[in-house]
């Protein structure tokens, strides 16, 4: 058996939206690897559960509304105060409204609500991290996107319409904050089971388990998210910048429903 080799020793890790789903799996996965994390989300008492769960001295919460500018600010700077610096900020935090495939149903309300989440937040997210990164000369920023924002039709109008708009952040903010040695990569995720999406998938199970995959025999998990951002996190990656990392199976690539390879005969061996 090879032994465990710690990735991300003396890191400090800020993660928000990690009191449930895939930024809790991460948080729990980047302290095994020796970074220490802070958590930042508005479900405070859950946050802070699964701080303790983790241990205290590796994880903290931190309370912060990400559409908030002095909510991100207070949040960096706690960070600052407890660790001295920040090298890694994730900015997982997302919600989604339901879908209305007509867009004559969609409220503007719902629309502004979730591209306020969705893209303000990691605006404000980006911004307090790399005025933090900036004088270190260093620091790794990692979006969480979604299929949604390479292919349309799979989603909410809002939704969508968020993850393209971070892509764009990402390869923007990779573009100016190069000079300072400060990497920014999107990890886009394919549908996973979670609270975000429970009530998408329990409404049309055959679509999710069929229609939308194209690798079959494995389903995507919160750990393969969180393993994918522990390697842009890490060194490994260290030459990767404005990069949108798909974790889709394959699926944004082709129609799994109509492509060639599907409508051939499958080679029996
Ligand atoms: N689950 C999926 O299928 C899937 C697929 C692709 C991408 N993603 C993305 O992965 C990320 C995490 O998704 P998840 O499935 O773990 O979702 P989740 O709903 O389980 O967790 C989201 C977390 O964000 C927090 N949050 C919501 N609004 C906030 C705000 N204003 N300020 C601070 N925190 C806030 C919530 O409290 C929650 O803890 C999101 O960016 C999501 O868009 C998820």
């Amino acid at each position: 058996m090879s032994k465990f080799v710690p990735r991300l020793t003396r890191k400090v890790a800020m993660i928000t939206g990690g009191a449930q789903g895939i930024g809790e799996t991460t948080a729990r996965l980047f302290v095994k690897h020796g970074a220490k994390v802070v958590i930042a989300d508005i479900q405070d008492e859950l946050g802070k559960h699964v701080c303790e769960d983790i241990g205290l001295d590796n994880a903290s919460f931190v309370h912060s509304d990400v559409t908030i500018e002095s909510d991100a600010e207070n949040a960096i700077n706690t960070t600052l105060a407890k660790y001295g610096k920040l090298d890694i900020m994730i900015n997982n935090a997302a919600i989604v409204d339901d879908v209305k495939p007509n867009i004559l149903d969609n409220d503007l309300s719902a629309f502004e609500r979730v591209m306020s989440v969705n893209v303000t937040g990691v605006f404000l997210g980006t911004k307090h991290a790399a005025r933090a990164m900036i004088p270190a000369r260093s620091g790794n920023i990692i979006t969480m996107g979604s299929i949604s924002g390479s292919i349309g039709g799979v989603i909410s109008h809002s939704y969508s319409s968020s993850k393209h708009a971070i892509v764009g952040l990402t390869k923007n903010t990779a573009a100016e904050l190069g000079q300072y040695g400060i990497r920014v990569n999107c990890l886009s995720p394919h549908f996973i089971p979670s609270p975000l999406t429970t009530n998408m998938i329990s409404d049309y199970p055959e679509k999710y388990s069929n229609v939308y995959s194209n690798l079959k025999g494995i389903a995507l998990a919160k750990d393969d998210v969180a393993e994918a951002a522990l390697f842009l996190a890490s060194d490994e990656a260290r030459y990767i910048s404005g990069h949108n990392l798909v974790l889709d199976g394959g699926f944004t690539v082709i129609n799994p429903a109509f492509g060639l390879f599907a409508r051939a005969s499958p080679i029996e061996y």
